[in-house]
């Protein structure tokens, strides 16, 4: 057993610290209940979704500056219209179409795509929103009513993925809040990390992997060719394929645009990688021990998107492009939406440009996030994949 060494992080205020241990007693008789220890994963499905203490299902503030993490769509309006354009080049195409959003977070991004939408004179009939959180989506239900009260009724929020839906689909950093397997190579084997209670919190317990997490994880080996070295340390979504198929099997016709910070399964599994992609995000600190914090702290890992292309490409879709949010943003005219922002009587122009600058910039957001779009269906592709697909590397 190993225990997690102390980090040093802005002080959490005393309701944080009484919610965040309602919810390590919670974690601890989960681990009780499973004889001593559970999963990496299970503990990350607890710390971010156990009704009413999770992460994501408690009513803390997540999002923006007041939160602890930014997202591309509460960083700017400007990532929504792009995005939008090119939704409405779908939906034109599809002739009927409607959005699906999954995980939407505040309800930002669904309210700035439907404001560009309605200029474009091209709004769906239905929006509809799936959310893990009850609490995200009650909050997402205010915020859209307050902003865009004559289009509300419009929006739809689903209990479970739709059937033959037709349109397109959208997710922003979904994917990478699933959870996710620890595992390490040991000169005994693949060893699962587990989660066990210890004198000041929690700590890792390593022991056999169970056969579904050794089968995964001997078939990345199989792929990438070489077995991992002892020590090798890393994470796999096991949920991810199977919540891809899900959406994919969901959609008649359309088109998905998923985005999310991730690489290709060679550079997520290089050999110099040697301790994963966990991050956690506290008050917009990052760092690397999920352990600590439970339920006020949001843990992520970077997303496999060859795992994604696979897993879509067994659903029948097919990927038609793979690039960075840079070039999607470029080849989807953030210029023009840059312009008309701009232009505008109230704008504030050097914001604007910030704004751009984080989207786009290489060590800002605009190579680790990548987009990557889906499609069913004889469809043109969007432009936003116009510039620098790299579905090659896949
Ligand atoms: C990192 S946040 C991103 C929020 C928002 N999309 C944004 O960009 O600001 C992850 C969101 O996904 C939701 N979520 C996680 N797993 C989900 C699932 N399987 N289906 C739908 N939503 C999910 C969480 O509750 C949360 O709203």
């Amino acid at each position: 057993m190993q225990a997690n060494a102390p980090f040093k992080l802005p002080q959490p205020e005393a309701p944080a610290l009484a919610h965040s241990e309602r919810v390590a007693a919670f974690l601890r008789e989960q681990i009780r209940a499973g004889g001593g220890s559970i999963s990496f994963a299970e503990y990350m499905q607890a710390a971010l979704y156990a009704p009413g203490l999770g992460y994501y299902s408690s009513g803390t503030r997540k999002f923006g500056e007041q939160g602890d993490f930014i997202t591309a769509p509460e960083l700017s309006p400007l990532f929504s219209r792009v995005l939008a354009v090119q939704v409405s080049s779908v939906i034109s195409q599809t002739g009927s179409g409607s959005i699906l959003e999954l995980g939407a977070g505040s309800g930002v991004l669904a309210v700035d795509v439907m404001r560009r939408l309605a200029e474009l004179d091209s709004l769906p009939e239905r929006y509809c929103m799936l959310e893990v959180s009850p609490d995200l989506a009650e909050r997402q239900r205010s915020y859209i009513a307050a902003e865009l009260p004559g289009e509300f009724s419009r929006f739809e929020w689903l209990d479970q993925l739709p059937v033959a839906f037709d349109g397109v689909v959208v997710a922003n950093e979904v994917a990478d809040a699933l959870p996710v397997e620890r595992f390490t190579k040991s000169d005994a084997g693949i060893e699962q990390l587990r989660v066990a209670v210890a004198d000041d919190g929690f700590a890792w317990l390593r022991a056999p992997a169970p056969p579904l997490l050794a089968e995964a994880v001997e078939q990345l080996e199989r792929y990438l060719g070489q077995a991992f070295e002892p020590g090798f340390t890393s994470e796999i979504s096991l949920a991810l394929p199977a919540w891809i198929d899900d959406v994919c099997s969901c959609l008649a016709r359309g088109f998905v645009f998923l985005f999310d910070y991730g690489v290709s399964r060679r550079e997520l599994y290089a050999v110099d990688r040697t301790s994963g992609w966990l991050r956690c995000h506290y008050r917009h600190r990052v760092h690397d021990d999920p352990l600590i914090l439970p339920g006020i702290q949001d843990l992520t890992t970077w997303v496999d998107f060859t795992a994604i292309a696979q897993a879509a490409s067994d659903a029948g879709m097919s990927v038609a492009g793979y690039v960075t949010q840079a070039h999607f943003l470029a080849g989807g005219g953030i210029d023009a939406e840059l312009q008309a922002l701009a232009d505008a009587p109230d704008s504030d122009r050097m914001d604007l440009l910030r704004q751009v600058k984080l989207l786009t910039l290489p060590d800002e957001m605009g190579e680790n996030f990548k987009c990557m779009g889906l499609a069913r269906g004889e469809l043109a592709i969007p432009s936003g994949f116009a510039f620098g697909d790299r579905a090659h590397v896949l």
